[in-house]
């Protein structure tokens, strides 16, 4: 029978130490391992750029919360991305992308792979439509990101992911904003999950992370022949602390959206609050996709305020436990102004997002100590 997520996210990959009996799996701080004899290796590794054994432990763990045939980690969520471009595309093809994404995922195919002939379009992956016209015998990948960053977008897994295959392309879910406790994206027929590790798998804003998860094995062997040809790889202490993470990834995405939920209701009563964004309103336009694939809504809740651009800033300025920071997906809670931070790269382009933005990355602290500093905040 399969394990529950919660004991796979604690067991998955981390079986006591053989030699020790330590219940956590060592910090492997090791580059090079004894040979018995040439090409006699004791337990399959030889270098840790191809392998060592506490980013095993973090790989085997990742892809079992996802489901998946292969998990691979990365040394940040965008070295993993560029892994499955670099392995899935050659020169001339073609992306479908979201017309709402992290800016730097969209940095990275408009500032570095189209220059290498990696062609891409954005679209808003709701039109169903609108995907399939983008659609050239060239795609190879459909890219998706939902709940969309930061605008909070909703996307149809399954939808898309019958599409791409009758296209001949590859369904790829960024999945770090969900979480694997909120989203399975491989269950609803996608062929790769992306994370930034960075974000909730790893909780605690420590370290910098990325992972891969396949669900066939053939497409994990091709990605893990190319993280040792490319070298991206998570180093042991990294891939430690984001194991450490994924133990209590589950307890902590609860109360991040019991938290969010709150938040939601105090900005939406919010006189100086001009719109609400959060996949858990029935009268969001992805609500019921949201809510037919994820367990719940999410910790990331995103909002205009009155007074545009400048009204925004400060707002971002006068909190005190939201910390003004970029990231997400801590224990403690985060507030930023995408157009000039987290999305600053993606001005001027079809990404662009709205000035008078603000997102929060609701944390885990005692709820009402975060609706007074809100509220404060918002005057
Ligand atoms: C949705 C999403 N994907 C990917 C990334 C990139 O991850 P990293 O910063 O770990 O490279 C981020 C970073 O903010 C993100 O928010």
């Amino acid at each position: 029978m399969t394990q529950g997520f919660e004991t796979l996210a604690i067991h998955a990959g981390q079986e006591p130490d053989p030699h020790t009996g330590a219940v956590v799996p060592p910090i492997y701080a090791v580059s090079t391992y004894k040979q018995d004899g040439v090409g006699g290796l004791r337990s399959g590794y030889e270098y840790s750029r191809s392998a060592n054994p506490t980013r095993t432990a973090l790989e085997e763990a990742v892809s079992a919360v996802e489901g998946g045939a292969r998990g691979l980690a990365f040394a940040s969520g965008l070295a993993a991305e560029d892994a499955v471009l670099r392995t899935v595309c050659r020169p001339g093809d073609h992306v479908v992308i979201p017309n709402d994404a992290y800016g730097g995922t969209y940095r990275l195919f408009s500032r570095v792979h189209e220059s290498w002939g990696l062609h891409h379009d954005p679209v808003p992956l709701g039109d169903l439509d609108a995907v399939v016209s983008a659609m050239t015998p060239k795609t190879r990948i459909v890219w998706v990101e939902t709940p969309t960053n930061p605008l909070l977008g909703v996307a149809d897994i399954a939808a898309l992911a019958e599409l791409a295959h009758e296209n001949g392309a590859l369904l790829v879910v960024d999945n770090t904003f969900a979480s694997p406790y909120l989203q399975q994206p491989l269950a609803l027929g996608a062929d790769i999950v992306v994370h930034s590790t960075t974000k909730y798998v790893g909780g605690h804003s420590d370290v910098i992370g990325g992972a891969l998860v396949t669900a066939a094995p053939e497409l994990g062997e091709r990605l893990a022949y190319n993280q040792n040809a490319m070298g991206a790889v998570a180093g042991p202490f990294d891939a430690w602390l984001t194991l450490r993470g994924l133990k209590t990834l589950a307890v902590r995405m609860e109360r991040h959206c019991d938290n969010a939920e709150r938040v939601v209701d105090l900005l939406l009563a919010h006189p100086r609050v001009t719109s609400v964004l959060y996949p858990g309103l029935p009268e969001h336009p992805g609500h019921e996709i949201a809510a037919k694939q994820m367990r719940r809504f999410g910790g990331m809740v995103s909002f205009r305020v009155a007074g545009g651009e400048a009204e925004a800033v400060e707002v971002c300025a006068r909190t005190g436990l939201f910390t003004l920071g970029e990231s997400l997906g801590g224990v403690e809670s985060l507030i930023e102004h995408p157009g000039r931070m987290t999305h600053a790269s993606a001005s001027g382009s079809p990404l662009e997002v709205p000035a008078d933005l603000i997102r929060l990355s609701v944390g885990i602290e005692s709820i009402d100590d975060l609706l007074a500093d809100l509220s404060r905040a918002l005057g």
